[in-house]
């Protein structure tokens, strides 16, 4: 049966890859819908249309792309070009040259999508919850209509990216996220303290250098940067893909070598601790954990997922 998907971006290099892997995939992507985060609004509209006509020749349908919130909900945030370049795939700022994003806006297109394929729309988060918690508060029978959330972010164990303790998705927009985690969704979460510990190696950064295929040097040319930083700068032995092992946890279970329904709240205050997702791994609250948190991955199997994109074409 086919699968129907959303997949949610502020799209940067691994944003990117996680839309390929869904293509190479087979799956449906119903569509795209961008959300502020990661680096300039305008430019991940741009970055998302630029990447679909990379593939344009390999892919039977038009994928549409619904501009969405350009901003969170209450707090203020600031996007993160330090880490993915100014254009998100580096410093190279790319443009579309035909694709237009759709007139429609995201929330919209999401409950549209979500009354379309009633109870099988699963949604990729890989990206601040804005855009789902948008269409949330527009119709609450949302909740029934969406099959899956797949969400990269939080952490597990305290360990974040933006600040010592919340990492960047949940931390852009902390009351959006609140209301998603709460809202009754079946989310599975992808945390990042969890996926840093399968980051891309030198041998296999090495083997993906050496490989002759266009998705092999379209990877490497968009991941310098942020592999660049994870090893400056967030004491990493290479890049990490927080998308990309969601992307791949949602396509196939077998990725998880481990996980545990949890039930999970944010932190929303403007205080040290906003954006921390809190786990409440000893059911202290006695709360419905609506939660599947992962806290193993079969790093063999996402690399062969991975390779398996790059060889692509
Ligand atoms: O914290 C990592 C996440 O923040 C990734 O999804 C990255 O693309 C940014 O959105
Ligand atoms: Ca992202």
């Amino acid at each position: 049966m086919a699968r129907h998907f959303v997949i949610d971006c502020d799209t940067a290099e691994d944003d990117i890859m996680s839309l390929y892997m869904l293509l190479r995939n087979g799956v449906e992507v119903e569509g795209v819908t961008i959300v502020e985060g990661n680096i300039a609004y305008e430019q991940e509209v741009n970055n998302a249309l630029w990447a679909l006509e990379f593939v344009s020749g390999k892919v039977n349908k038009d994928i549409k792309v619904y501009p969405g919130s350009d901003r969170s909900l209450v707090k203020s945030f600031k996007t993160v070009e330090n880490v993915h370049g100014k254009g998100g795939i580096g410093d190279e700022i790319v443009r579309p040259k035909k694709l237009r994003p759709e007139p429609k806006r995201a929330p919209q297109a999401i409950l549209e999508l979500a009354d379309r394929y009633a109870g099988e729309l699963e949604f990729l988060a890989i990206s601040p919850l804005t855009n789902l918690a948008l269409a949330y508060l527009m119709d609450k029978s949302i909740v029934e209509k969406v099959k899956k959330v797949w969400v990269m972010g939080g952490t597990i164990y305290g360990r974040g990216n933006i600040t010592p303790v919340a990492e960047f998705n949940i931390w852009v927009d902390p009351d959006a996220a609140k209301l998603v985690f709460n809202a009754g969704f079946d989310i599975t979460m992808v945390a990042w303290d969890l996926i840093t510990n399968y980051v891309v190696e030198e041998d296999e950064w090495e083997r993906i250098k050496a490989m002759d295929t266009e998705m092999a040097k379209f990877y490497v040319r968009i991941y310098k940067h942020y592999r660049e930083f994870a090893m400056k700068h967030q004491k990493m032995r290479g890049n990490p893909h927080p998308d990309l092992i969601t992307t791949a946890v949602a396509l196939n279970r077998e990725v998880i070598k481990r996980s545990e329904r949890q039930y999970v709240d944010v932190e929303n205050c403007d205080c040290l601790t906003r954006g921390m997702t809190v786990i409440d791994y000893l059911d202290l609250w006695g709360k419905e954990p609506k939660a599947e948190v992962v806290y193993g991955i079969d790093k063999d199997k996402f690399m062969d997922m991975l390779f398996h994109l790059l060889s692509w074409f």
